[in-house]
């Protein structure tokens, strides 16, 4: 019998790559985690452990640091890598460019030249729909024209992805898959792990967590006078696990594929308000969720959302759940964090 493969998550313990670790094991794989616990914590290795039966190997490392991967890669038989190493702060890539530039760049060129050393070719990466730029030409649909970013992180994503389009073209043993994604949110259904950003939060449903905690007093709704159905920006949220199953999708399709790199947006395909989702929240949770409304929050899109089909037609994958779900699996999970925590 043909024995599991191990797929290395580069970052994978966080928000994105922790679900992504819990969807590969449940699909069969093994994972190993490489993180440099700069933006995460070395517990959610154990929480994985909790949810699937088995701890991920850990190998805490700089993933830009390439004697340290190569050590990942003597000590493990690696199928497949996924990228999510990163930083990945908006307002903070403005501040500070070239530590973004310098992390997300070489994390990527660390990787492929250390898989290359090794002979693993498949490579999945965590890109995002802000490399569609500024675009009002919703839905996104791959073959739109990308670029036009509005900020380092965005241009990091856009570079990072010709990087992968060109060393694909040279090299026929990678092929590639760019995963852009929408707005992910929610958490495991068990409540076991989830999104925990340190410090203020830069993303709508965290902050909105945080003031229905009562760790925050008001949410400030950045613009009610875009040209949408309440005036508030539109957004494609899509379940972190329905996310985590695109990911596994991905791999197995790069099982065949030969040089080729190839985009997928992962999205629902349908948009939601701010005040949509604040509604929902409050709802689904029986919870309290103060606002106001405040300026527009520069660089932000009046609507961005996806054209998901085809990832369904050449992943055979699509969303599943809804913004219901999403909205109880992120309370769900912050009310265990705070209540573990505090027993803790
Ligand atoms: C942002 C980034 C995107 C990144 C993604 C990660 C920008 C321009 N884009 O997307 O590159 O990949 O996060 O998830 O920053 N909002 C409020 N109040 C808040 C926070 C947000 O009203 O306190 C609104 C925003 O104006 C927007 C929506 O909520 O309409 C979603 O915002 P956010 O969660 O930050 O995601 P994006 O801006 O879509």
């Amino acid at each position: 019998m043909e024995g599991k493969k191990t797929i290395l998550l580069a970052g994978g313990l966080g928000f994105i790559g922790s679900h992504t670790a819990v969807a590969l094991m449940e699909a069969g794989y093994e994972t190993v985690i490489a993180d440099d616990l700069s933006n995460s914590e070395e517990s959610v290795a154990e929480r994985i452990g909790q949810i699937t039966g088995t701890k991920p190997k850990l190998y805490v490392c700089d993933v830009a640091d390439r004697e340290a991967l190569r050590r990942v890669f003597r000590e493990q038989e690696i199928f497949g890598v996924i990228h999510f190493a990163g930083c990945k702060a908006v307002g903070e890539s403005v501040a500070q460019p070239l530590r973004y530039y310098r992390n997300n760049l070489d994390t990527t060129l660390s990787l492929l030249e250390v898989m290359a050393e090794f002979g693993c070719g498949r490579f999945v990466f965590s890109s995002s729909a802000t490399v569609y730029g500024v675009s009002e030409d919703v839905p996104f649909t791959e073959e739109q024209a990308t670029g036009g970013c509005t900020n380092p992180y965005g241009w990091t994503k856009y570079m990072i992805e010709q990087i992968l389009r060109d060393a694909a073209a040279a090299d026929p043993k990678l092929s590639v898959v760019l995963l852009r994604y929408f707005n992910p949110v929610g958490a495991h259904e068990s409540g076991i792990i989830g999104e925990q950003p340190s410090g203020v939060p830069n993303n709508l449903m965290p902050y909105i967590t945080q003031v229905a905690q009562g760790i925050r007093p008001v949410l400030h709704v950045f613009g009610d006078d875009y040209p949408t159905h309440d005036g508030t920006g539109v957004r494609d949220y899509i379940h972190v696990m329905d996310l985590a199953r695109g990911h596994v999708a991905a791999m197995e399709h790069l099982n065949g594929a030969s040089g080729s790199c190839e985009a997928f947006n992962l999205g629902t395909g349908k948009g939601y308000s701010v005040l949509d989702l604040v509604h929902t929240f409050q709802r689904v949770n029986g919870v309290e969720v103060p606002y106001e409304i405040a300026e527009r929050r520069p660089g932000d899109l009046a609507v961005c959302y996806a054209n998901a089909e085809k990832a369904q037609e050449i992943l055979g994958w699509k969303a599943e759940k809804d913004i219901e779900d999403m909205c109880r699996d992120a309370w769900q999970f912050t009310q265990l964090r705070a209540s573990s925590s505090s027993s803790s």
